[in-house]
């Protein structure tokens, strides 16, 4: 099988990769990537001269380049976004083109070409927020409260369209936060680790209570590989490790680990519309496709908490040049 995989030089997009390609030795993968400030190629480094690994460089919104990419591929995972709630908040643009109008490109080429599979990398942010108790099902109605997500919710919309008006053999998977290796220091984990060992402060929004449940990304990238393998055309799948903790309990156990004071935690200004609390039900993907999660958030945390420890000069290149500008934006003084 030959799988596009779009967004494959970010996050979680390069632990799928990685994880595809030992999964299924007959495999290959081409990573379409436009190398956003989010995109590193060093995240798939050992992989340069893999001959089964091919990386193009291209943008999901331009039709030209991805009805060229999409020859010969047999499946589509488009994990390609702009991923960060603040930076959304700023300027929704580049989100909109991206992960709404890129998502229909991908769409409408898969089509043209035939692809016999579509998996649509969504979000549990689509659902909007909850009150003290519940989680997410398939069935909650869509909520979305952030440029981000909005622009998600409208993906998984085009998606739907898709399946109902054409067929298309798409699915879309709205996982739980994610954390683990190679996750760039902008988001909650990456940035908490970065600035401890920095003696930096500890940047909380509001009154650190918001709950979001976590997910160590190889459960995440197991789960995809099941759902493109033996999903429903049509269906949606939550993914989620039912790690349900508040932000502040995540920060000081950080701190702990790295025997850092807790006297670097600095409250401040909240994030606009801040989703209280996330939880994902994920019995249907665990019944369905008999996937469950093999990382406790005890194990996943130290593991990460370590991978961060030793690859220091990867985040310290990242937190350079853009980043700065960017941190100095969201939190009114420099990471360095
Ligand atoms: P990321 O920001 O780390 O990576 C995004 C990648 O997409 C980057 O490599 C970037 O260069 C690329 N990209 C951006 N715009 C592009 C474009 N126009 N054309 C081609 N490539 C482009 O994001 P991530 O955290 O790895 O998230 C990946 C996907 O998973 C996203 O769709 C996100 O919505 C979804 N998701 C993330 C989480 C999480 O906790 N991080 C949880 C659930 C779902
Ligand atoms: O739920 C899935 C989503 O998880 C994904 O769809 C998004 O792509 C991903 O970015 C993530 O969104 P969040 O907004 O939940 O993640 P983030 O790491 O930005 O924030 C996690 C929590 O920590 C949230 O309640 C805000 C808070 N936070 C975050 C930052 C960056 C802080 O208190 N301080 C911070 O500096």
């Amino acid at each position: 099988m030959r799988v596009l995989v779009t967004g494959g030089a970010g996050f979680i997009g390069s632990n799928f990769i990685r994880h595809f390609l030992t999964a299924h030795p007959d495999s290959e993968v081409v990573n379409f990537d436009l190398l956003t400030y989010a995109g590193n190629l060093e995240n798939l480094r050992e992989l340069e001269h893999e001959p089964r690994y091919e990386f193009v460089k291209g943008d999901i919104a331009d039709d030209k380049s991805v009805t060229n990419v999409m020859r010969d591929v047999d499946a589509v995972v488009n994990f390609a976004a702009e991923s960060h709630v603040d930076r959304s908040i700023h300027d929704p643009r580049a989100f909109i083109r991206t992960n709404v109008l890129g998502t229909q490109v991908l769409l409408t080429a898969a089509r043209e070409r035939d692809v016999s599979r579509f998996v649509q990398v969504s979000t549990d942010e689509v659902y909007g927020s909850l009150g003290p108790t519940g989680a997410f099902t398939e069935e909650t109605p869509l909520a979305p409260n952030s440029p981000y997500s909005a622009s998600k919710a409208a993906a998984d919309m085009l998606v739907r369209a898709a399946f109902h008006t054409y067929r298309a053999p798409v699915i879309v998977t709205r996982c739980s936060n994610n954390y683990g290796p190679f996750q760039f220091p902008e988001k909650l984990i990456p940035l908490m680790i970065a600035n401890a060992l920095e003696g930096k402060p500890l940047p909380v929004y509001g009154d650190g209570m918001n709950v979001r449940d976590w997910i160590y990304v190889g459960d995440h990238c197991e789960a995809i590989d099941r759902v493109l393998e033996a999903g429903r055309p049509g269906e949606i799948y939550n993914v989620g490790a039912s790690n349900e903790r508040p932000n502040l309990d995540i920060v000081r156990r950080i701190l702990s680990e790295l025997k850092k004071p807790e006297s670097l935690i600095t409250y401040v200004k909240d994030r606009p519309g801040h989703d209280r609390r996330y939880a994902i039900d994920s019995t249907k993907i665990q019944r369905e496709l008999g996937w469950k999660p093999k990382h406790s958030l005890d194990d996943g945390l130290r593991e990460t908490v370590q991978w961060y420890l030793d690859r220091r000069a990867w985040w310290e290149r990242i937190r350079t040049g853009e980043y700065l500008a960017y941190y100095k934006k969201q939190y009114g003084s420099d990471a360095t």
